[in-house]
């Protein structure tokens, strides 16, 4: 599909014609946006079928195999090691390889199930999708530095009210000691009270402004004030969305399986600009990565780095273009742009 076939319809789908602004007011709705309006975050069970998420992890794990450097599912132990690896950092994430544009990437951003939560928070179905990162967290490995916290919230603290909704679909099972999300419960809550009462903390530096990180100081502001942390466990094909001003990070596994997630996160094409469309038009078309904020505010770096140099490997296109229908064109924002 090309841009020159953009939509000139409205969508009349139609919801409960309420969207959410995550204030602690909402509801109840009797499903998992209670959960959200209260905790900041939510589990959607079963937002992809079993059988699909199944094979999305295999794709995931085909990928890996398919750089042909030795990675083996079958031998983890020994193959889920730098050498034999693309480029995965500490925290399990890949950003690099156009692997946000892999056709699997994008099917899996299209699953109903997926956009549908989205939608219902937002109430439309008029929106567009990160090209966000993979998350391949593999146990022991002594080969990169450890995942250290990191506790953040995505949100320029300077801004206020919910903005962005989070999400991650997950493909393995994933418990207690396997690694992955957690959360500070309800943190979303009070996260102007936060800023307003610890502005004068010095901030930590980040990699771009929609970004905050918790200094020690701040971490027992929250414990003060009674929040606590949560690992959140989760099956195969569940999604998690959480509000980006929930303070989050993700644990490393203590067990011997991996976790694989993709990160996927929405927005509402009326929440953003023709100039925001057009720079993420770039990226789609580039084959890049951005962060999880859907309006491409970050457009991250094309090449991987191995050992200080250039990774060998980089590439700039999929390994399988992406085959989107009209719906998951849709998510591009391309068929928004009308200047
Ligand atoms: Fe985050």
């Amino acid at each position: 599909m090309s841009s020159a076939q953009a939509i000139t319809t409205t969508t009349t789908r139609s919801f409960e014609n309420i969207r959410l602004r995550l204030t602690g007011n909402e509801g109840p709705f009797g499903d998992w946006r209670d959960d959200l309006v209260r905790d900041g975050y939510a589990i959607i069970k079963n937002a992809i079928p079993r059988e699909r998420a199944d094979a999305y992890a295999n794709d995931m794990y085909s990928w890996l195999e398919d750089f042909n450097l030795g990675f083996d599912r079958n031998n983890i132990k020994k193959t889920a090691r730098e050498e034999h690896l693309p480029i995965i950092n500490e925290k399990g994430m890949c950003w690099w390889y156009s692997l946000a544009h892999e056709d699997f990437v994008w099917k899996m951003r299209a699953e109903p199930g997926v956009v549908g939560a989205f939608e219902k928070v937002y109430n439309t179905s008029d929106l567009i999708v990160s090209f966000d990162a993979l998350n391949f967290t593999f146990p022991d490995r002594d080969d990169i530095q450890p995942n250290k916290p990191w506790p953040h919230q995505n949100q320029n603290p300077d801004t206020h009210g919910f903005r962005c909704l989070q999400g991650l679909v997950n493909l393995l099972p994933n418990g207690p000691k396997d690694g992955g999300l957690i959360v500070c419960k309800g943190g979303h809550l009070l996260s102007e009270r936060f800023h307003e009462e610890m502005k004068s903390e010095p901030r930590i530096p980040g990699f771009f402004h929609e970004w905050y990180g918790y200094t020690d100081a701040g971490m027992k502001w929250l414990a003060d004030h009674g929040l606590e942390w949560e690992k959140v466990c989760v099956e195969p094909g569940d999604l998690i969305v959480w509000d980006s001003r929930t303070p989050h990070y993700n644990l490393p596994s203590s067990s011997s399986r991996p976790r694989f997630c993709i990160y996927t996160c929405y927005m509402p094409v009326s929440d953003v600009t023709q100039e925001d469309l057009k720079r993420k038009k770039e990226a789609y078309e580039g084959y890049r990565t951005t962060s999880h904020w859907p309006n491409a505010n970050f457009v991250g770096a094309a090449d991987a780095t191995r050992k200080g140099k250039p990774c060998p490997y980089n590439r700039h296109r999929p390994t399988r273009l992406p085959q989107l229908d009209e719906n998951a064109f849709k998510l591009t924002g391309i068929p928004y742009i009308t200047e």
